[in-house]
């Protein structure tokens, strides 16, 4: 199966992410952009590591389970694009990434390989969205306290990007 880690968000946090990819939605259809793959409510997260296929989550869980991180502030912050690619982004990413460095490390003392690109906060939002005209519109404050981590199965279900919960790690 098809696993990530990933931090989710608390319904707070997700209207302000939904409201500004709404307002992107406005922009991009007054530009008549073509068949854009717009990221589903639910679907909304932040990925700590990308592991891809493996078969056992339990192996995962347990090596997650093993990260010892304090509970942090996550707060929206600018948005950018990796190409076609839409984020929303986090105003101070630091503990964002030293819990995605905690998790890989004992990611890594189990074997257990990992999309090793080095994390870069981001919240997406769209993809396959074109635009030639640059966006100006500001991602609105949210703030939420991380207060767990969780092992994320995708799958397509009846062609639905679908992600499931499998287990969560608290953070202290
Ligand atoms: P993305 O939002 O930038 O596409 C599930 O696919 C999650 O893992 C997505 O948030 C995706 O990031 C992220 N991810 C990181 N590396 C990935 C990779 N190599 N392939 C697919 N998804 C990846």
């Amino acid at each position: 199966m098809r696993l990530f880690i990933a931090v989710n968000f608390t319904d707070e946090f997700k209207a302000a992410i939904l409201d500004w990819q709404r307002e992107l939605r406005v922009f991009a259809e007054a530009r008549g952009c073509g068949r854009v793959n717009w990221s589903r409510p639910e679907n909304l997260h932040l990925t700590l590591a990308f592991i891809g296929e493996y078969g056992d989550p339990a192996q995962v869980l347990s090596a997650m389970g093993r990260v010892e991180a304090e509970r942090f502030l996550l707060e929206t912050g600018g948005s950018g694009h990796f190409g076609s690619l839409y984020w929303a982004g986090l105003r101070d990413g630091r503990s964002a990434i030293a819990l995605s460095e905690a998790v890989r490390r004992e990611l890594k003392k189990d074997g257990i390989t990992f999309d090793e690109k080095p994390m870069s906060p981001h919240i997406t939002v769209a993809r396959e969205l074109n635009l030639r005209e640059k966006p100006a519109i500001p991602v609105p404050a949210a703030r939420m306290t991380a207060e767990c981590f969780t092992l994320m199965k995708s799958e397509r279900i009846a062609g639905k990007l679908t992600y499931t919960p499998l287990g969560s790690v608290g953070l202290r």
